[in-house]
């Protein structure tokens, strides 16, 4: 099989006050829209509320990457599967019963998403990649965009990948992710990369989507 690539934008860098022409802009060139529903518990940051969130992923044209830094995720997760997420991610450090909730969102029609914040160990819950589409190697703290990409970060996603093995789980990195540091992440084992202000400070947002595709492909020849 080939090896796949995705890029997943995130729009929390993009312009709220315009948002529906800020993913316009870029929907055509992307896999999924990443979209970070923050809650001011789980990070010291706040996005968007569920009817918000709701408005946003109706009105977009391709599926939502939908990455909740909530707590209580196990009641928030399935709201977001049910109402169309192609993808719902829940961080392990807020989720009481992982398993269960996995296993809901896949019920619901999405792909599962399990996310590990820095210090978090993956070896913790390799148990769970029978439950999992999609595991997501933080590599910065989550809550704010713009941060530096954290190097440190490859061994665990290394790790992941030698979990993975086999199975067909996408493995996605988030947090400074640049034409630079996508080629060290890929190089490291990760498929799906998330990309917010190296996008929405571009020039040409969807160039530079196109551009960090074509430098993983070129990475991965
Ligand atoms: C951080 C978010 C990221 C963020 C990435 O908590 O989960 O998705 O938007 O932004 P950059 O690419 O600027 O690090
Ligand atoms: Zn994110």
């Amino acid at each position: 099989m080939a090896f796949e690539v995705r890029i997943t934008p995130s729009i929390l860098n993009a312009d709220f006050s315009r948002l529906n022409d800020e993913i316009a802009r870029i929907a055509d060139v992307s896999d999924l829209i990443h979209l970070d529903v923050m809650d001011d518990i789980f990070v010291p940051n706040f996005t968007f509320d569920f009817e918000s969130a709701s408005q946003i992923i109706k009105n977009c044209p391709i599926g939502i990457d939908a990455h909740l830094m909530v707590a209580n995720a196990d009641q928030i997760a399935p709201m977001y599967a049910e109402i169309g997420c192609a993808s719902v991610t829940v961080h392990a450090e807020a989720t009481v019963d992982i398993s269960a909730t996995l296993k809901k969102i896949r019920t619901l029609g999405s792909r599962a998403g399990l996310a590990l914040k820095p210090q978090t160990h993956i070896a913790d819950y390799a148990d769970f990649a029978d439950d999992v589409d999609m595991f997501l190697i933080m590599t910065v703290e989550p809550g704010f965009g713009g941060q530096k990409f954290m190097t440190e970060m490859m061994d665990k996603v290394r790790a992941t990948r030698k979990i993975i093995g086999d199975r067909p789980i996408w493995l996605q990195v988030d947090g400074g992710i640049s034409l630079e540091t996508i080629e060290i992440a890929l190089e490291a084992g990760a498929d799906t990369f998330v990309a917010g202000s190296a996008v929405f400070n571009a020039e040409d947002p969807a160039h530079m989507v196109v551009s960090l595709r074509q430098r993983a492909l070129d990475m991965a020849k």
